[in-house]
């Protein structure tokens, strides 16, 4: 007895014709065929050979300032800095309600998208804390449909802004899952180093995870990401313990680079990189050549250290782009770190899946008998496939239940020898 089989997939590991029987939310049968899945069944969708993946992961956002383009004004430099000065403007004329209707807006590009897990940083420097009231509120209502982490982000400073250490506490005490920090934007290297050492404990003492906006930078010697990696074997946070952006990475001298890599994989950090944000926010001081402000991405992966991708913004102080697509980001990610073979391009594919997830922490999270059934039909033929076209998110399914769909896409060629309609779709990538 299923609720649910979708038969005639493919799989992200290439296994063609493969039904997923899904039963009370959890899939409880991945077969070859539909014979060995059959018995009583509420639904069935034919997924036609195209591609059924475990749903996207996003674990690196900012719903807080989403969808809130050109108020008060423009990014007129497109740096990081600007972004944060501008943010500044807006935050005391923030309001539950608009906050509220922005993240809802953005959750809803998401489910389209096949996005149902979002780690989002929530700034905690404005003391009324009307951010993190408003996203907890948007974390409840969309708990049926989404997964939203909460970090408690101090955007301008643990140690650099007054109220920062007072109101990351509050906001953890108020339900905030994650605790964040900036070291690269308190006033000193030290002070930085000083806010990791804080937030570590801050950490440990109350059993959660650490994910700290770190080293985004062009800067050579920002090296906050070695103290987090001491920290985290000190604390014993190890696998607990997230570095977001590392873009001063891109920048710093290769022999270091060689010591660094090995500690951070004895912490079990994990990575995430932002390549939409950061290829447009990185390099704006270099004439040319200019610098990519992507982290080492491929070099991290061989060192068995977790690296996923994350949209990080959309439509906000920081990037004026942005529709909450995973794909559009592993596809701008795998040209930025030239991971274009076909082994780094499926990998690629997992950054914004399960690596993601990893990140996250999320349990029952995948394909497997037993998982949740959380799945997003793509009209493509393989994940290298659905990277190159970024097609349409056929059916999105949370629990078992289709939220979400899109028609094919089926564009008519219209040509003096007949009219015809255009299949985009490639097998080539499945015969490699
Ligand atoms: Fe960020």
């Amino acid at each position: 007895m299923y609720d649910l089989i979708l038969k005639n997939a493919t799989l992200p590991d290439g296994r063609t014709n493969m039904a997923v029987g899904v039963t009370d939310g959890v899939i409880r049968t991945v077969a070859q065929g539909i014979e060995q899945a059959a018995g009583k069944v509420i639904d069935v969708i034919d997924a036609k050979g195209y591609l059924l993946s475990p749903s996207f992961v996003d674990p690196h956002f900012h719903m807080d300032a989403a969808m809130s383009l050109g108020q008060p004004r423009l990014n007129r430099s497109g740096t990081l800095l600007e972004g944060i000065a501008l943010w500044n403007e807006l935050k005391p004329k923030l309001t539950f309600a608009a906050m509220v209707e922005r993240a809802l807006a953005v959750c809803r590009q998401a489910l389209v998208q096949g996005v149902l897990h979002i780690r989002t940083h929530v700034d905690v420097c404005d003391p009324r804390l009307e951010a993190v009231r408003a996203l907890l509120e948007v974390r409840r209502r969309m708990a049926p449909y989404l997964d939203i982490q909460l970090v408690a982000f101090p955007q301008d400073g643990y140690l650099r802004c007054p109220e920062a250490r007072v109101n990351l506490e509050r906001a953890l005490d108020m339900g905030v899952d994650v605790v964040g920090g900036i070291p690269h934007f308190e006033r000193t290297m030290d002070e930085g180093a000083a806010s990791i050492r804080a937030l570590g404990e801050i950490a440990a003492q109350r059993g959660l995870a650490l994910d700290v906006h770190c080293d985004e930078s062009d800067d050579p010697m920002s090296r906050h990401v070695e103290t987090l990696a001491a920290e985290t074997c000190r604390l014993g946070l190890q696998g607990r313990v997230t570095g977001s952006h590392l873009t001063s990475m891109h920048s710093m001298d290769n022999y270091y680079v060689t010591k660094l890599l090995p500690l951070m994989a004895e912490a079990q950090l994990h990575v995430i990189a932002n390549p939409l944000i950061n290829l447009t926010l990185q390099g704006r001081q270099d004439t040319y050549p200019k610098r990519r402000g992507l982290t080492r991405v491929p070099e991290l992966l061989a060192a068995g250290i977790n690296v996923a991708y994350g949209h990080d913004c959309v439509m906000d102080p920081w990037y004026s782009l942005g529709s909450h697509d995973m794909l559009d980001v592993a596809h701008m990610g795998l040209h930025a770190t030239q991971m274009t073979s076909m082994e780094q391009m499926e990998e690629s594919f997992s950054m914004v899946t399960t690596r993601g997830a990893r990140v996250m922490g999320l349990q029952g999270y995948g394909l497997e008998v037993g998982c949740n059934a959380d799945m997003v039909l793509l009209q493509a033929r393989s994940t290298i496939d659905a990277l190159r076209l970024r097609p349409p998110r056929l059916y999105v399914i949370r629990r078992g239940r289709v939220i979400a769909s899109t028609p094919e896409h089926r564009p008519v060629l219209q040509l003096e020898e007949g009219t015809s309609e255009l299949d985009m779709t490639s097998t080539a990538y499945l015969q490699q």
